[in-house]
């Protein structure tokens, strides 16, 4: 299997309204983790084994921002530590057991995130573009895949398969050949389409303005983020953002959040969108989850790729550096570090 998505790194561990006074199970780049709210609501993640007997504490309640196992009531506090063990009453000391380990966790824009490395983040969590802004619409949707965070974020930014998987929904085959211009930076890789034609589909029909050529970039953000946009002139902008949290190997939650900007019709591409949005991905989880059972059935990926399949080279060389974000330790020839791309390619390409 490829390399995995860097442990130092903020992931969504929960959506923020499904952490409430229960404990709540969720599992991280294969790690199992209890989230609940401490004394001041601020959300905890700790490793969901507790230190006695190993039974799963989010399987216990919360009392007192505390998280209780369901078992012999030891109870743990937002740092991990074992702050009651009933069967030694109140006249007895805890002995000095190690804590049980405790990732940083905040909530942001809706979600609960969780920073999987070891130390203190340097910065915070990722933000969604526009949202909440004045002018712009959101809805969001949560799915499981049964497909590896690489898998997920390379279907979508994958324009390829669109036409076959997506067919008529998205885009229908072109003859007419465009132009991708591939950008690799140290934390993110943006591919920008060049002519792109207004496609025959339904999406487009209803939602793209005749005459309006739009512009078309995807990007990749490390760790593992896709982010689509589209603007169809100055005042039309749809952003599909796509945060990938690895459970394991093979199984990935995505978090989709699209926002967009469509004038006084925005309600009504919302109501013809979401559900869209939502048929659409569907397609994807089956093809995805057919990728898997493949992948399994063969013991391993054996893939041949073309220069048309424009990220995930790119996104495994990001996964690869020592610290996400990092520039390379020597910058590759021609790509001097700071905002200058590491890469700039141009790659014609037919839908
Ligand atoms: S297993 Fe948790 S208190 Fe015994
Ligand atoms: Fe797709």
């Amino acid at each position: 299997m490829p390399g995995p998505p860097p442990r130092r790194s903020w992931y969504i561990a929960a959506r923020a309204r499904d952490v409430g006074p229960k404990p709540v199970a969720t599992t991280v780049l294969g790690e199992p983790l209890v989230l609940f709210r401490d004394a001041d609501e601020r959300p905890t993640a700790l490793r969901d084994r507790c230190l006695h007997r190993n039974m799963a504490l989010s399987a216990g309640r919360v009392v007192g921002g505390c998280v209780e196992c369901p078992y012999h009531g030891w109870r743990y506090d937002s740092r991990g530590r074992c702050v009651q063990v009933p069967s030694l009453g109140v006249d007895r000391a805890i002995p000095a057991f190690p804590p049980l380990p405790a990732y940083p966790a905040v909530e942001s824009d809706g979600y609960v995130w969780v920073f999987m490395g070891d130390g203190a983040p340097a910065a915070g969590p990722f933000r969604f573009p526009f949202l909440g802004e004045a002018g712009w619409t959101t809805f969001r949707m949560r799915t499981r895949f049964a497909a590896s965070a690489l898998a997920c974020l390379e279907n979508f930014l994958d324009c390829p398969h669109t036409v076959f998987v997506h067919r008529g929904w998205f885009r229908t085959r072109d003859p007419r050949q465009l132009r991708a211009r591939v950008r690799r930076y140290a934390d993110r890789v943006e591919a920008d389409f060049i002519d792109e034609p207004r496609a025959r589909s339904i999406v487009h029909a209803l939602f793209v303005p005749a005459g309006q050529p739009p512009t078309h970039r995807d990007c990749f953000l490390v760790p593992t983020i896709s982010r689509v946009d589209y603007r169809f002139g100055p005042t039309r902008h749809f952003i599909i953002t796509s945060q990938c949290t690895p459970v394991s190997e093979d199984e990935t939650m995505v978090y989709t959040v699209i926002t967009f900007r469509f004038g006084r019709v925005a309600p009504l591409v919302r109501l013809l969108f979401e559900p869209l949005s939502r048929w659409i991905i569907r397609q994807d989880v089956a093809i995805l989850s057919g990728q898997t059972a493949q992948l399994r059935r063969f013991g391993g990926p054996r893939f041949t790729s073309v220069e048309t399949d424009l990220f995930a080279g790119h996104i495994r060389a990001l996964w690869g550096r020592p610290e996400p974000g990092a520039p390379l330790p020597s910058p590759e020839p021609g790509g001097p570090e700071g905002e200058r791309p590491e890469v700039d390619t141009h790659v014609a390409i037919r839908f």
